[in-house]
C-alpha cells in the first residue's frame, strides 16, 4: 500500500525551520525571558505590520484574545453578540465568558460563512457586537456586514483564528473590524510550539487596556487597576512565531497551490468543492469538500491511508453546552447541512503533487464503486 498521507504534517514544517527555532528557543533560555519578554514584543511589532494594524497584543491563546476583545467592547451580562453557529466553539466561549448571549445567524451554503443577508434581522436593543469568523481561512463578506454594523453603531470583531494572511478585496484581513483575533495553536497557518493568540487593532486605548488585562489588570507591578487575567504569551512562543512569521506568505502561497490543484483534479467528481468568493483570497487553512455520503467517504479515505477530519460535525446551537439557549434541529439549516456533509482533506504547504494525486485517486475510487 502506498505511504499514508497524514491529515496534518507538523513535523515537516518544523524540520524546515528547525535550526532557527532551536536558536530562538536557546536565546529564550539564555535570557530566561519566559513570560512575554523581548521576542514577544518584537513579534507583536512584526505581526501588527504584517496585518497593516497599529497594534498587536499577544496572548496565551486565541480564546483569550477573543475574551479580551469582548471585554474591551463592553459586552457583559444581558448583552447579545451575533455570531455563526458553524465554527470552532471558542468563538462562542468568548461571548459566554463575559456573561453575554451568543445569537446565532445561519451561514451561506457556498462559503459556509455567516450570511450577511440574515444579520440585520438578528439585531435587537441588546446587541453589543457582531463577531463573524473567517472560516477555513476564507474571509466572510465583510462590506455588507460592516455597513449593517455602521448603520446600527455596532462594533465588528473578526475571528481571524484560521485566516492569517487571507485577503478581502485585495487587503489583508485584520483591520476591517474594531478588533481582529488570531490563534497560533500549532496546527494553524501560523502556529506556535504550544498555545498562543493575539488581537490586532488600530485603537490605542484598546491596545493599552488589553496589555493590562492580560497581565492581572496591571501596568505597574503589584498595582491592579481592574480585575485582570494571566493571559500572557510565553517567551518561547514569541521566539518561535518570530522565526515562522517571515515564512507565512510563502506558506500561504503553497496552501493556495494545493487548493488549486485539488480544484483542478476534483472538478469532475460529485463532490461540492470549496468556492472562493470573488472578494476573497483564502488562506486555505482547511480544504473542506462536501458530499451527502460524507461518513462513507471518510471511512474509505481512512481505510486507504488518507487522513481527513471533520470541521465541524455538530453546529454550536446543537451542542450540549448550549442547550440552555433552547435551539432545536432545523433552526440553522445551512449550518446543519454543512455539518452533515463536510470533510476536510489534507492541506499544508509541504503537501507534494504526488500526495495530492494520491488523495484524488482514492476519492475517485470511492465514486467508481
Ligand atoms: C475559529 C476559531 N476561533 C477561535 C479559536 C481559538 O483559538 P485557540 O485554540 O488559540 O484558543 C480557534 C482555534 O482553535 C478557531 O479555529
Amino acid at each position: 500500500m502506498p505511504d499514508k498521507i497524514p491529515y496534518l504534517d507538523l513535523p515537516a514544517q518544523i524540520r524546515s525551520v528547525r535550526k532557527e527555532i532551536d536558536a530562538a528557543i536557546a536565546r529564550t533560555l539564555d535570557n530566561c525571558s519566559f513570560c512575554l519578554g523581548p521576542d514577544v514584543t518584537q513579534f507583536e511589532k512584526d505581526f501588527a505590520k504584517f496585518c497593516g494594524a497599529q497594534h498587536c497584543i499577544a496572548f496565551n491563546s486565541g480564546t483569550s484574545a477573543l475574551h479580551i476583545a469582548l471585554i474591551l467592547l463592553g459586552a457583559g451580562p444581558g448583552d447579545e453578540v451575533i455570531t455563526t453557529p458553524y465554527t470552532f466553539v471558542a468563538t462562542s466561549w468568548a461571548i459566554s465568558y463575559v456573561g453575554a448571549k451568543p445569537v446565532y445567524v445561519d451561514t451561506e451554503d457556498g462559503t459556509m460563512n455567516l450570511d450577511p443577508k440574515l444579520v440585520e434581522r438578528a439585531i435587537t436593543t441588546k446587541t453589543r457586537a457582531v463577531m463573524p469568523v473567517h472560516l477555513y481561512g476564507q474571509p466572510f463578506d465583510i462590506d455588507p456586514i460592516l455597513e449593517i454594523c455602521r448603520k446600527h453603531k455596532l462594533p465588528l470583531v473578526e475571528d481571524s483564528a484560521q485566516a492569517h494572511a487571507a485577503k478581502y478585496k485585495g487587503k489583508s484581513i485584520g483591520t476591517f473590524g474594531e478588533i481582529s483575533c488570531f490563534s497560533f495553536y500549532p496546527g494553524k497557518n501560523l502556529g506556535a510550539a504550544g498555545e498562543g493568540g493575539a488581537l490586532v487593532t488600530n485603537n490605542t486605548a484598546f491596545a493599552a487596556r488589553a496589555k493590562s488585562l492580560r497581565e492581572h489588570g496591571s501596568t505597574v507591578r503589584y498595582y491592579h487597576d481592574e480585575v485582570g487575567f494571566n493571559y500572557r504569551m510565553e517567551g518561547i512562543q514569541g521566539a518561535v512565531l518570530g522565526v515562522k512569521l517571515p515564512h507565512l506568505q510563502k506558506w500561504t502561497n503553497e496552501r493556495r497551490r494545493v487548493a488549486h490543484r485539488y480544484h483542478e483534479l476534483l472538478r469532475d467528481t460529485p463532490l461540492q468543492l470549496p468556492r472562493e468568493a470573488a472578494y476573497a483570497e483564502s488562506a486555505y487553512h482547511l480544504y473542506v469538500v462536501r458530499h451527502p455520503q460524507r461518513d462513507k467517504l471518510k471511512e474509505h479515505l481512512d481505510a486507504n491511508g488518507v487522513g481527513c477530519a471533520l470541521h465541524y460535525p455538530l453546529p454550536l446551537h446543537l451542542q450540549k453546552c448550549y442547550a440552555s439557549l433552547g435551539h432545536k434541529p432545523g433552526d440553522f439549516p445551512m449550518a446543519e447541512k454543512a455539518a452533515r456533509e463536510c470533510l476536510s482533506l489534507p492541506i499544508y504547504p509541504e503537501l507534494t503533487d504526488a500526495q495530492i494525486q494520491r488523495v484524488v485517486e482514492v476519492i475517485k475510487d470511492f465514486f467508481k464503486k
